[in-house]
């Protein structure tokens, strides 16, 4: 395998800052009096403190992780839930925070299991987006950016474990 570089800085942190701003401002006009934010571990929990920290009033949070990805930038296809939810979803107000959505496979079954859980509402928030990827049609009510078929990370996505720690997104290449 080629070794990968940073090869360029996709989305600054002023980008990140601005639509993550516009996105909660969006969410809290259409659950004004509350909502429970779900996010996807790991590499949804810095949208989520940013998200969270623009959003005024009632909001709670629990977390649950899955994984789709073994290692490296393949999927295998498989979704695992590694961490359940702590409380309930009856008649809550959902939304599902992650961080990128890819081929769909990920939040499709993440969305099923929680839908059967009987939210009052169930949406889903993803900062970002490559369409071209999708392998199965999902919803996602709220979309920070959709960009090109390219491996990124920073800004809580990794690869490998790493650079999640950059504040802006970057493209990872060969
Ligand atoms: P999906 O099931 O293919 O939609 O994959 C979603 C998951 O794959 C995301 O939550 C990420 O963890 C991971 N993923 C997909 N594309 C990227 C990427 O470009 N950079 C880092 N992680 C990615
Ligand atoms: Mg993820």
């Amino acid at each position: 395998m080629p070794e990968l570089h940073l090869t360029e800085i996709l989305l600054s942190q002023d980008q990140i800052r601005k639509r993550v701003s516009e996105m909660a401002a969006e969410i809290r006009r259409d659950f004004p009096d509350d909502v429970h934010l779900i996010a996807v571990l790991k590499g949804a929990f810095v949208f989520l403190s940013d998200l969270l920290r623009h959003m005024p009033g009632y909001v709670s949070l629990d977390f649950l992780a899955a994984s789709s990805y073994a290692k490296g930038t393949t999927s295998s296809g498989e979704v695992r839930l590694l961490k359940d939810l702590d409380s309930s979803l009856e008649g809550r107000n959902v939304v599902i925070v992650e961080d990128i959505v890819d081929t769909g496979l990920t939040l499709h079954y993440l969305q099923d299991i929680l839908r059967a859980r009987s939210p009052k509402s169930l949406r889903t928030a993803c900062l970002l987006s490559k369409p071209s990827r999708r392998k199965i049609d999902v919803s996602v009510e709220y979309i920070g950016f959709t960009i090109e078929d390219r491996f990124v990370v920073g800004y809580g996505l990794d690869f490998d474990e790493q650079y999640r720690n950059l504040p802006h997104i970057a493209v990872l290449e060969a």
